[in-house]
């Protein structure tokens, strides 16, 4: 298969005693974007720092393109760029510098051209010389993401690229984040902003309590789970809904003047064909409808939330 990342079985307790990690399995087929949602402390950064070798797993396997990550740590660690997120940039060194030391870091031959092409796709060429402790917040992000770029990784991760990165950049770093990907890169990214996943991911994995409670095609996560509502705008207000069109899902406004009807895309209600039929029917007369379905956000919530009542 073209898989550059396989995690099998993959298990972290810290010495804490503290279970952060619990039977992870994942494949990452190359080039793709893969976002990683979960909430605070559900082991993102965890599994995101084994993988890049930060941390070292209890048990389970991470085959990076083929190369074990345990036992074939350097090259495995080679195809991988890594933007953690937490980042420490109070350097006095240049722009220039610090990404051509950081290819260095890994035993790739110096390669100028490369360097500049890199600085230019994230809008850094301009401050190649300076140093990096002038820089704004954005383009110290920005500079993190040319360090793990440096030395030509198949795998990018980003951990939370944009936490605290203001409306603008935030659409900036997605833009850029498409030029990666046609790039070739496979790019894993964690993020808290759901719209920014919904925005850039191929596929979504949640994480919940150090469980991967779900992998699934962005598009059909959003079909499958998400509820569609159709609203009707009625010409008379009608005085409740007829017995015979009680049906789940369908629901009257106080004024009577709108109908909503809320239904799962693959449950066992009705279709809308049906249900307009059932209204005309009725003499039951709409001056206009709507049709609505649930973001990504909303489905994430409905997720995590059913998940807290049932214990572990
Ligand atoms: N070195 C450590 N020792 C003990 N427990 C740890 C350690 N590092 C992380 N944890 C715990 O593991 C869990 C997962 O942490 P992790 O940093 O992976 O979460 P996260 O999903 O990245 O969260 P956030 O969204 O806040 O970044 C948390 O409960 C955390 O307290
Ligand atoms: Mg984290």
């Amino acid at each position: 298969m073209n898989n550059i990342l396989q995690i099998t079985n993959l298990c972290k307790k810290y010495q804490s005693g503290f279970e952060a990690l619990k039977d992870v399995n994942l494949n990452i087929a190359k080039g793709e974007i893969f976002a990683l949602l979960g909430q605070n402390g559900a082991g993102k950064t965890t599994l995101i720092s084994i993988i890049c070798g930060i941390v070292t797993p209890s048990s389970g396997e991470v085959l990076v393109d083929g190369q074990d990550i345990v036992k074939h740590y350097r090259s495995a660690r080679s195809l991988i760029g890594l933007v953690p997120q937490e980042i420490s940039t109070d350097s006095f060194e240049t722009v220039w510098n610090t990404v051509t030391f950081s290819r260095g870091l890994y035993g790739k031959p110096p390669n100028p051209e490369f360097i500049e092409k890199v600085l230019k796709d994230l809008s850094l060429w301009d401050k190649r010389q300076n140093k990096i402790m002038t820089l704004s917040g954005g383009m110290k992000r920005r500079l993190m993401i040319a360090k793990a770029l440096s030395h030509e990784p198949k795998i990018l991760f980003l951990d939370e690229p944009t936490a605290g990165v203001d409306v603008s950049l935030r659409r900036d770093m997605w833009d850029l984040v498409k030029v990666l990907k046609e790039m070739g890169t496979t790019i894993i990214l964690t993020t808290h902003y759901i719209e920014e996943a919904e925005e850039m991911a191929d596929r979504i994995g949640i994480i919940r309590r150090g469980e991967l409670i779900l992998v699934e095609e962005k598009s059909s996560l959003m079909t499958k789970l998400g509820k569609k509502e159709l609203t009707l705008q009625l010409q008379h207000a009608l005085p409740g809904i007829p017995s015979e069109l009680e049906i789940p899902g369908l629901k009257l406004s106080t004024d009577g003047f709108e109908l909503t009807y809320t239904f799962d895309s693959n449950g066992e209600q009705i279709g809308i064909a049906e249900l307009l039929q059932k209204l005309a029917l009725h003499h039951i007369v709409f001056k206009d409808l709507n049709t609505k379905q649930s973001s990504l956000e909303e489905i994430f919530v409905n997720l995590v939330n059913s998940g807290a009542h049932h214990g572990s």
